[in-house]
């Protein structure tokens, strides 16, 4: 007999459109899987937002609850590794794109996508992190493993006052770092420094693309927009500096040419949070929960409802979120 639970369910019309209803659910209706979880916290992420509107690059089959992110309590395991009533996390991979995710109070999914929730993390903090938190995360040790110290220089977070940004920006100056915040919310300006930015410059300073060799004066970029702010970002990076890429909410193209890499061996390193390894992604969190563990947790999220998930998609579909957006399931 299964339990029945509440979710956020995305259903296609037939004149194609998507509605978002909170309904109930039975764990019945949840895929197969080893482990199910009751779900306590999960986050926004535009990710959820694509999926919530039908975008076909993330989501195929519908009815669908979206949510890439969840932290919860293990209640039955058929894996030997995961005992019920453990803590634990789980995020990317199929789940929320076209495995039921984390905006329903339980999932079920396979062992291989679990893990143990890191000592010194709450499920309420691992959430405020979630995916965004975790993909700045990836890019500061991206930019830490090709050398970028915080005495090379200035790091500029594009799409600052968003999730991955937000994030970014107080991780990176937590541990020692100059930032530079780019950001498209001239209100946010103290926010942003609050959260630990040195300096914040706008959408519009951010985007220059007269030449592929601009001044250079960044070190090491965390990029969550793309585009035009990406292609900017990368001709004012300086000699051997570093450039991580990981967003496209203002764009996909990049327009530049050879110049930056061959005469100032500047790195352009991709980052992928969806299928990143299982050992380095436990190795990702442990950090978040240690040495990189922000002390300015609430400054960063706003705490929601099931019932508030509808007006919030919206919000980060129009780029106006600001920091994480927390959704405790059970509120
Ligand atoms: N590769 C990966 O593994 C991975 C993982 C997570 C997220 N992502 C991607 O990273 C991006 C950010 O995700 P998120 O969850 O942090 O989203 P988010 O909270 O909406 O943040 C995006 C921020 O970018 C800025 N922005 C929005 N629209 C823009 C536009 N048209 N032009 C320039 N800037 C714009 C806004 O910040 P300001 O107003 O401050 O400028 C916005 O808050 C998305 O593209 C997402 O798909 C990728």
């Amino acid at each position: 007999m299964g339990i029945n639970f509440k979710a956020l369910v995305v259903s296609k019309t037939e004149d194609v459109k998507y509605v978002r209803e909170i309904k109930e659910r039975s764990t019945d209706d949840l895929p197969e899987g080893d482990v199910l979880v009751k779900v306590n916290y999960s986050s926004l992420n535009y990710k959820d937002a694509l999926s919530a509107i039908g975008s076909k690059g993330v989501t195929r089959n519908y009815p669908h609850t979206p949510g890439v992110d969840s932290s919860g309590i293990v209640e039955q395991s058929s894996s030997d590794n995961i005992k019920k009533g453990a803590e634990v996390i789980v995020h990317a991979y199929d789940l929320g794109v076209n495995t039921l995710g984390g905006f329903g109070q339980y999932i079920r999914v396979p062992a291989e996508w679990v893990i143990k929730l890191p000592q010194g993390l709450s499920q309420r903090e691992s959430m405020i992190y979630g995916t965004a938190g975790f993909t700045a995360a990836l890019c500061i040790y991206k930019l830490q493993q090709n050398g970028v110290t915080p005495n090379d220089g200035e790091i500029l977070v594009t799409g600052a006052t968003g999730g991955v940004g937000s994030t970014a920006v107080a991780m990176l100056a937590k541990i020692g770092y100059e930032v530079v915040a780019s950001t498209g919310k001239k209100d946010q300006e103290q926010f942003l420094k609050d959260i630990g930015a040195k300096e914040v410059i706008s959408r519009e300073d951010s985007v220059d693309l007269s030449r592929p060799l601009l001044k250079g004066r960044w070190a090491g970029v965390v990029d969550a927009v793309g585009g035009d702010i990406l292609t900017t970002a990368i001709h004012s990076t300086k000699q051997h500096g570093t450039v991580t890429c990981c967003g496209n909410v203002g764009g996909v193209e990049l327009k530049t040419n050879v110049y930056p890499f061959i005469l100032r061996g500047v790195n352009l390193l991709g980052v992928d949070s969806q299928n990143y390894p299982m050992d380095k992604r436990v190795a990702i969190w442990n950090k978040i929960a240690d040495e990189w563990k922000l002390d300015n947790f609430e400054l960063l999220c706003s705490e929601i409802s099931l019932e508030q998930l509808s007006e919030n998609i919206d919000l980060i579909l129009e780029g106006k979120q600001k920091g994480r957006v927390l959704v405790n399931l059970w509120k």
